[in-house]
C-alpha cells in the first residue's frame, strides 16, 4: 500500500481546528473567562418557524407506514429542485433544467467532490486570501495551485491569471475578504474561461448578504457562464443550516459536466435527507422567506456594528456590506496569528488570522458577523479598554 503522499504536503491542521483547539486550550486555562467567539462562521440563531414546522411535518410522514418512504433520488428531490430553479433563479432571468440542480448536504461536501471530475494534472487558479478547503482539496488531489493575489491596493479583485488555468475557483461574496465581485470584475474571468477552455466553481454560499445592484447573486446572470461554470449553493449560511446540512450544486449541461457529476453521485451520496429537503423547501414560502431575511437582517447589523467598532478604534477595516465578514488589517505589523493570540490573550476574543486563508491574508485577521449582537458590542467595548 502506498499512501496518497499529497496529504504531506498540508498544514498539520486544517485552519477552523487550529482556531478551534487555541481557543479550547486558553478556555481550558482560564475556566471563569467568558471568550466571546467572532471567529469560525457559524450561525447562531435558531432555524426559522418555517423551516422547523416544515421539519416537524416531514418526520411525521416518516412516522407512518402509509406515508414513510427510504432513499430518494440521490440528486435531490424534485419538490426542492423546482422551487430552487423557480425562485432562486427564474428572478434573475436564468433558466435551468431541472436535471442541473443537485441536491446536497451543503457546499463544503460538493466544493471538494466536483474536484473528482477533474483530471489531477489539471492547474487550478485561487483568489488568495480565500476559503481553504479549495485550496486542501486540490493539494490532496495533487494539482499545482496558481495564486491570484487580493489585497486593498487591487480592491480585493484578483487579476486574471496570466499563463493557462484549467479550474478557477471563485468565491463571491468572498470569504474572507468579506468584499463581492462586480459583473464587469466577473465577466472578465467569464470570458477567459470561455476563451481558455476552463471551468468556474463559483462558490455563492454567501450570495443573500448581497445588497449592491452592481454585485451578482449568481456566476449565470453573466452571459455565457452556462457554458463554463458550476455553481454551489448551501442553505447553511441563508437559513442556519449548519447544523442540519442541505445545499445544491448547480452542473448546466451546456459544461459537458453534468452526466458525469449525476454519475458520480449516483455512485458515491445516497442523497439528502428528505426531513433537510422539506426545512429546505420551507424557506421559498412567503413567510420562510420573511423569516429568513429577518435573519440575514439581524447578522448584517451585527457586521454594521462591528464594522463601525472597528474602524472608530482606529482599525482598518473592509468588507462586511455585501458579506458577513470583517476583513481587519493588524496594527503595527503584527503577523495574523500573532495578533489572533494577542486579541485571545488579552481581550478573550477569538477572531481568524487572515494568512489561514493564503499567503496574502498575512497581515490581516477575520472577523465573523454570525455573532451574537451583545457579543459584538461587548467585543467592542473590550478592545476599546486597553
Ligand atoms: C468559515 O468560518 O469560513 C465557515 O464557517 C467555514 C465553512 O463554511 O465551512
Amino acid at each position: 500500500m502506498e499512501k496518497n503522499s499529497n496529504f504531506d504536503k498540508l498544514e498539520n491542521n486544517y485552519l477552523f481546528t487550529e482556531v478551534f483547539n487555541r481557543k479550547q486550550a486558553y478556555m481550558a486555562a482560564h475556566p471563569d473567562a467568558r471568550v466571546l467567539n467572532l471567529g469560525i462562521g457559524d450561525v447562531t440563531l435558531p432555524l426559522p418557524e418555517a423551516v422547523i414546522t416544515a421539519m416537524h411535518r416531514a418526520v411525521d410522514e416518516l412516522s407512518h407506514r402509509d406515508t414513510f418512504h427510504g432513499y430518494g433520488l440521490e440528486q435531490g428531490c424534485d419538490f426542492l429542485r423546482r422551487a430552487i430553479i423557480e425562485h432562486d433563479y427564474r428572478p434573475l432571468g436564468i433558466e435551468l433544467d431541472i436535471e442541473e440542480v443537485f441536491i446536497s448536504d451543503g457546499a463544503g461536501s460538493d466544493l471538494g467532490n466536483t474536484s473528482e471530475l477533474f483530471s489531477s494534472a489539471n492547474r487550478v487558479a485561487v483568489q488568495d486570501p480565500v476559503y481553504p478547503a479549495y485550496v486542501d482539496t486540490n493539494v490532496m488531489a495533487g494539482r499545482e495551485i496558481v495564486y491570484m493575489p487580493c489585497h486593498p491596493q487591487n480592491g480585493f479583485a484578483a487579476a486574471l491569471p496570466k499563463e493557462h488555468v484549467d479550474l478557477i475557483y471563485l468565491c463571491s461574496p468572498n470569504n474572507p475578504t468579506g468584499t463581492a465581485m462586480t459583473r464587469p470584475q466577473l465577466e472578465r474571468f467569464v470570458n477567459y474561461a470561455r476563451e481558455e477552455g476552463s471551468i468556474i466553481i463559483f462558490d455563492a454560499a454567501y450570495e443573500v448578504f448581497v445588497d449592491d445592484p452592481e454585485v451578482p447573486h449568481s456566476i449565470y446572470e453573466i452571459e455565457g457562464a452556462q457554458e463554463v461554470a458550476i455553481e454551489i449553493r448551501s442553505y447553511s449560511k441563508t437559513a442556519g443550516f449548519t447544523g442540519v446540512r442541505c445545499g445544491y450544486t448547480v452542473v448546466p449541461k451546456a459544461t459537458g459536466l453534468q452526466h458525469m457529476w449525476y454519475r458520480r453521485q449516483c455512485t458515491k451520496y445516497n442523497g439528502t435527507s428528505y426531513i433537510s429537503q422539506r426545512g429546505a423547501e420551507a424557506t421559498y414560502t412567503a413567510e420562510g422567506r420573511a423569516q429568513v431575511m429577518d435573519h440575514i437582517r439581524y447578522y448584517k447589523q451585527t457586521a454594521r456594528l462591528l464594522t463601525e467598532g472597528l474602524k472608530g478604534l482606529g482599525y482598518e477595516v473592509y468588507g462586511g456590506q455585501n458579506a458577513p465578514y470583517i476583513w481587519c488589517k493588524t496594527p503595527q505589523g503584527m503577523g495574523s496569528w500573532e495578533f489572533f493570540d494577542y486579541l485571545l490573550e488579552h481581550y478573550r476574543v477569538v477572531c481568524v488570522p487572515g494568512v489561514g486563508f493564503g499567503r496574502s491574508g498575512e497581515g490581516f485577521v477575520r472577523f465573523s458577523a454570525f455573532s451574537d449582537r451583545a457579543d459584538c458590542e461587548e467585543a467592542t467595548k473590550r478592545l476599546n479598554r486597553h
